[in-house]
């Protein structure tokens, strides 16, 4: 049994009229997840999403024929969808897959759900490449479904890397995402702590690791709280732990002029470009999220004496 399971509340059961158009199953699903406390903004959204899903329906389909009915399978493959997401599982949960950047990744039980945020830190690294098309390693330290490391390899297409995590489920996501994404013979994957089991100098090191104030993660989100790991969330008392570790390590893994780019917490970057700054790296870029906020930190180590 799933950590929480037996906490969640029962839920009134999905309740879907007996063949209904499309249309209607959409806006009865809708109306049940929000009975069960889905926010009113995303019920339509996921209601769709989910119909699609039980249907195989394109969104094209979907839009030129809402009246069709749905055949009974239908009906009832989209009923069980609806509960789980009515126990606040994440639509991405239950399709098994979401995606990131420009690529479709698995999302896998015990593994965070890589979260479009996370496109801040692919694009600040990204813009901070002086070479792209350079034979350049990458490390990305608590890889989780790999999603980072999928979506460098896409857009570096010399570059190779190595994925670490200390959760096997981790590790399995992160190697089938490589698989999926055709970059198997451009990425290891390493099941360890943070760089502890590597030795020699990576160009650009990655990480988003866990930053959640260990005190904060009773009150995330239930689709947070119940589903993501909390190995990939508790970044300790004040959030800080991991990149405290992280970046005590940089000196010995960090290639001279080397990169290193940072998920933070919303509240986070300026702790953590201090982080940086006592071990004498200069900021290099602060790079924001799609709603402005402060979500990156990217440095560089010195360049060596000439
Ligand atoms: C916030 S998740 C990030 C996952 C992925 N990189 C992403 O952005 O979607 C943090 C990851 O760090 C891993 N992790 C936690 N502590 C670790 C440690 N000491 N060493 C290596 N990985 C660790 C967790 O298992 C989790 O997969």
């Amino acid at each position: 049994m799933r950590r929480d399971q037996a906490s969640r509340p029962a839920k009134p059961e999905a309740r879907i009229e007996p063949s209904p158009s499309r249309a209607q199953a959409i806006a009865q699903v809708a109306a049940y997840l929000v009975e069960c406390g889905v926010d009113a903004g995303q019920a339509q959204d996921d209601a769709r999403a989910l119909l699609r899903a039980a249907t195989g329906l394109s969104r094209l389909q979907l839009a030129m024929s809402p009246q069709a009915p749905l055949s009974d399978v239908e009906a009832d493959r989209l009923s069980r969808y609806a509960a789980r997401r009515a126990a606040r599982e994440p639509v991405s949960r239950i399709l098994g897959q979401r995606g990131f950047w420009t690529l479709d990744l698995t999302v896998a039980a015990n593994v965070l759900d890589p979260r479009p945020d996370t496109e801040a830190l692919v694009e600040t690294t990204l813009a901070l490449t002086e070479k792209p098309d350079a034979p350049l390693t990458i490390l990305d330290l608590g890889a989780g479904s790999g999603a980072i490391t999928c979506a460098l390899l896409s857009e570096l297409p010399a570059a190779r890397a190595v994925a670490v995590d200390i959760s096997p489920d981790a590790c399995v996501a992160t190697q089938a995402n490589i698989a999926r994404c055709g970059l198997s013979g451009r990425a290891s994957v390493l099941r360890g702590r943070w760089g502890d089991a590597l030795a020699g100098k990576f160009d650009i090191i990655v990480s988003n690791p866990p930053y959640v104030r260990a005190g904060d993660i009773a009150g995330l989100e239930p689709e947070v709280r119940l589903y993501d790991p909390t190995l990939a969330l508790d970044g300790g008392a004040d959030g800080l732990d991991c990149y405290r570790e992280i970046v005590a390590d940089l000196p010995r893994l960090l290639a001279p002029n080397g990169l290193v780019a940072f998920e933070v917490g919303s509240d986070q970057a300026v702790s953590v470009a201090s982080l940086l700054g006592a071990r004498g790296f200069s900021i290099a870029r602060v790079g924001r999220d799609a709603g402005g906020h402060e979500r990156v930190v990217a440095a560089r180590r010195a360049p060596p004496r000439s």
